[in-house]
């Protein structure tokens, strides 16, 4: 499941800010900083944060920002074009370009914000299937969220009556998107890792769980003589294979079948493993640590990519996904600690954490 490109990020962290970047040390003792910063002003507007997103959301399925892509357009033609009605879609694009996603050029005329250029389908690190994903897949495990506090319970498999996986797999369409989703993740993410960590040590890596490949290629591109092998589940495998193969990789990279429960890969100098610990509980995430380090070498690496929780309140985009873990797979994000513990309990030694531009690190373990 999906973390944050920077564009995300940096919105995130500005809807953080209480009043849009003014500190609470320009309020009065009753919180006010202005009519529209006040710390209730500040609080609803984060209650509201749903508006945003299915604003966010119409605008992607309807691909409203293709149609800017090339430069500012009246509405009414965009209307015309999206199959929308003019009137109401105004009024959406007004509220986005309050909050920096699109600029009124012109009466009822719009164009693209730097930000809102990644709301485009086709360009890198494209955050179009995520908005998707997150109405079409999210949003009914979302509204169980009290009834998961109160039980402990995962509100995905309640909401849609099996668990994620499952699901991604029955329904294929679902499935295609969330994999889409994931790829434009990695395609930021992936540049941050392969460049934070020396992957040209090695001869060759399986990505466990590795999805549609995203991440490999970056590796492979970047060291022509590293192999790969790419293994998950037979139906993403499919998909993978046909990008591997259209990126000219497919002799250096072999595409592999299989359950991480049951065993991955032998013969890699590095299993990496990136957004899977934190789809599971501990005692899954161990059974798949464990078929990981049946098969390491003495010498062999294993690299979790993931968010590292840091502690106390200080704000950070791994407590928002730790939640999302919570409702769609009853998986967590974790702090160092707990990832030192989990990997020793599967006989792996930590060896250390290495941070990426992006909010991912690479926590790197060996053989204990
Ligand atoms: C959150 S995605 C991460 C994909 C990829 N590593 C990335 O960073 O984009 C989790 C992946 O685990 C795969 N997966 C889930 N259960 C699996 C299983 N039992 N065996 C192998 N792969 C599995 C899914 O198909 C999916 O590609």
């Amino acid at each position: 499941v999906s973390g944050t490109p920077s564009a995300y990020r940096e919105r995130y962290e500005y809807h953080q800010r209480p009043s849009g970047g003014k500190e609470d040390a320009n309020m009065d003792d009753a919180g006010h900083a202005g009519r529209e910063d006040s710390l209730p002003a500040a609080l609803h507007r984060l209650g509201v944060g749903f508006w945003i997103s299915q604003a966010l959301y119409v605008v992607a399925k309807l691909r409203v920002a293709d149609e800017l892509g090339v430069g500012a357009r009246d509405v009414a033609d965009i209307a015309r074009d999206v199959g929308a009605d003019p009137d109401a879609l105004y009024r959406v694009l007004r509220t986005l370009a309050s909050v920096g996603v699109f600029t009124e050029i012109g009466s009822r005329r719009f164009s693209l914000t730097r930000m809102g250029a990644y709301l485009r389908s086709e360009v890198p690190g494209s955050l179009r299937a995520q908005f998707l994903t997150i109405t079409e897949l999210d949003w009914e495990p979302w509204r169980q969220l009290l009834r998961s506090v109160q039980t402990g319970e995962t509100a995905f498999e309640h909401a849609h009556g099996m668990g994620l996986f499952a699901y991604l797999k029955k329904h294929r369409e679902v499935g295609q998107m969330f994999e889409d989703a994931m790829t434009a993740f990695v395609t930021e993410n992936g540049v941050a890792v392969v460049t934070a960590y020396d992957f040209g040590r090695f001869g060759t890596v399986v990505d466990v769980g590795g999805g549609h490949g995203a991440l490999l290629r970056e590796i492979l591109t970047a060291h022509r003589h590293v192999r790969g092998v790419l293994f998950d589940e037979a139906h993403v495998v499919a998909g993978a294979r046909m990008r591997i193969e259209a990126a000219g990789l497919a002799e250096r990279c072999a595409c592999v079948a299989g359950d991480f429960f049951a065993s991955v890969p032998a013969g890699a100098d590095a299993y990496v493993l990136a957004s899977i610990v934190h789809d599971w509980d501990d005692e899954r995430a161990r059974t798949i640590l464990m078929n990981c380090r049946a098969v390491m070498t003495p010498a062999a690496k294993l690299l979790l990519v993931e968010m590292v929780l840091p502690p106390g309140d200080a704000p950070s985009y791994s407590k928002l996904l730790d939640l999302e873990m919570f409702v769609l797979t009853g998986g967590c994000e974790r702090t160092e600690a707990q990832y030192r513990n989990l990997l020793a309990s599967a006989g792996l030694r930590m060896t250390r954490v290495v941070p990426t531009r992006t909010a991912s690190s690479l926590i790197e373990a060996v053989p204990a």
